[in-house]
């Protein structure tokens, strides 16, 4: 089938070169020039593994084109996927879905008749009927539904390929048989399929990373409750995920949760519900979120007192600047906001990332950057381990020794191997952990 897809950030390019692997007719639209040659040539705009091959196969193949028109869009296919930005309001916490009206207020006089845009966005429950209320009033034989994505970054071409489940929220049964007809690979191969109202489709999304992101909130707030006695929040969540109604999955307690979903997604539903007259019911999302940045403090707080209650002069190593491991994004990093928060108090930062330093370093110019790791702990007084990423646990603590001023590492992502670096003569602090 021929289709376009609106907007080429991380869910628009995952999903457009995914559409064009299975077969159909893809043309990716955004109004980014520069990401439209870039990808033309084959290039992904960001680090996501096996996205390039996948963009380098399907753009050869022909079946992927880009463009920076909506009237060729619009010429091109009847079939539209809306895959644009819902940042936070500037100041505020409820989403902002300017470029979700303006994709589909763009298009709408120009459809042809009985088109169906489908938005993929992460809106505010309503947003699909409002839409379909304006777009009636220009297109009358054309329609709108909505199909959340769940793709996590670092691993989104697989989970766009194998899917846990397909919603779409659909308000006539064409529009389902079409998206049957799209989704059709991976529903032979057994992806549950969820046909349900506009509204429901809107809410599985919001309702699955609010529940995540309490998840991740509950055992950080069981680690600060483990600090006050001295219990081990590690082994606490491994016994605790043991039990298969809870499972061990986003029960990995550390400096908690950040990137462009979790955080404004939660505020964003937590705005709406206000809006809608449940804003009691949704309020638990505030402390969720409290409890969340209150790890970032918490963190620069235990890597003061390490270096005897102020940063002046001293040295930081960080370990991590992306929001998590295997990305390069860097957007609401735990990691990077920890690191800009001690150079503010006085410390000087040497960070490591091996993925996100280009992206760190435009976010925050003030801080140095290293993609050697020994380098970024030359003569430090303290290593901060903040963003998880696998070749971490690898460091040799004994090679590392004779390079920092003082053998002090937190981890604050509780998931080094305490005993080896104890044993190699450091101090090894962590959230929720007996120090
Ligand atoms: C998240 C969801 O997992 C996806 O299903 C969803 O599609 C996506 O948001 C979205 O709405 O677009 P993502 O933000 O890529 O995906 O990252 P996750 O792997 O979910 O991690 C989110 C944050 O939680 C990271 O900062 C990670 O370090 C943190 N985390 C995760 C923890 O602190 N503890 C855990 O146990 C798990």
């Amino acid at each position: 089938m021929r289709m376009t897809v609106i907007g080429t950030g991380y869910v628009g390019v995952v999903h457009a070169a995914c559409m064009a692997d299975i077969g159909h007719d893809v043309l990716g639209v955004d109004i980014d020039e520069e990401r439209i040659a870039a990808l033309t040539a084959g290039h992904a705009p960001i680090y996501e593994p096996g996205l390039n091959a996948l963009l380098a196969r399907t753009v050869k193949s022909g079946r992927l084109r880009f463009s920076t028109s909506t009237t060729e869009a619009t010429r091109f296919a009847r079939l539209h996927f809306v895959c644009v930005g819902t940042p936070q309001v500037p100041g505020g916490e409820a989403a902002d879905i300017r470029h979700v009206d303006a994709a589909v207020d763009g298009m709408a006089p120009h459809l042809q008749p009985g088109s169906l845009i489908v938005g993929k966005s992460t809106v505010p429950v309503g947003t699909t009927a409002r839409l379909a209320a304006r777009l009636r009033a220009v297109a009358p034989h054309s329609e709108i539904a909505w199909n959340p994505e769940f793709l996590r970054e670092g691993f989104a071409v697989a989970d766009t390929r194998r899917p846990e489940r397909i919603v779409v929220g659909v308000e006539s049964r064409r529009a389902e048989a079409t998206l049957r007809a799209i989704y059709k690979p991976m529903l032979i191969s057994g992806v549950p399929f969820f046909s349900t109202d506009p509204a429901t489709a809107e809410l599985v999304k919001v309702a699955s990373n609010a529940f995540l992101a309490t998840k991740i909130s509950f055992i950080n707030a069981m680690a600060e409750v483990c600090d006050a006695t001295g219990a081990d929040v590690v082994t606490l969540a491994e016994a605790v995920g043991q039990d298969s109604r809870i499972g061990h999955r986003f029960l990995q307690p550390g400096l908690g949760f950040g990137g462009s979903c979790f955080p404004k997604d939660i505020r964003a539903f937590a705005a709406r519900a206000e809006e809608l007259g449940v804003g009691d019911t949704m309020a638990f999302l505030h402390q969720v979120d409290e409890i969340n940045t209150r790890q970032r403090r918490r963190t620069v707080d235990l890597a003061r007192n390490l270096v005897g209650g102020s940063f002046t002069d001293r040295h930081i190593a960080v370990l991590g600047a992306a929001f998590k491991p295997e990305s390069d994004d860097v957007r609401d990093s735990p990691a990077l906001d920890v690191a800009a928060a001690i150079r503010r108090l006085g410390a000087e930062v040497r960070v490591h990332d091996p993925e996100a330093v280009d992206n760190a370093r435009r976010k925050y110019p003030g801080l140095q950057y290293t993609l050697d790791v020994p380098k970024a702990c030359e003569d430090a007084d303290l290593v901060l381990h903040l963003t998880a990423w696998p070749e971490y646990r690898e460091i040799s603590p004994a090679e590392l020794g004779p390079v920092v001023r003082s053998r002090k590492i937190l981890d604050a992502r509780d998931t080094l191997d305490a005993a080896s670096w104890q044993s190699a003569g450091w101090t090894l602090s962590a959230l929720g952990r007996p120090r």
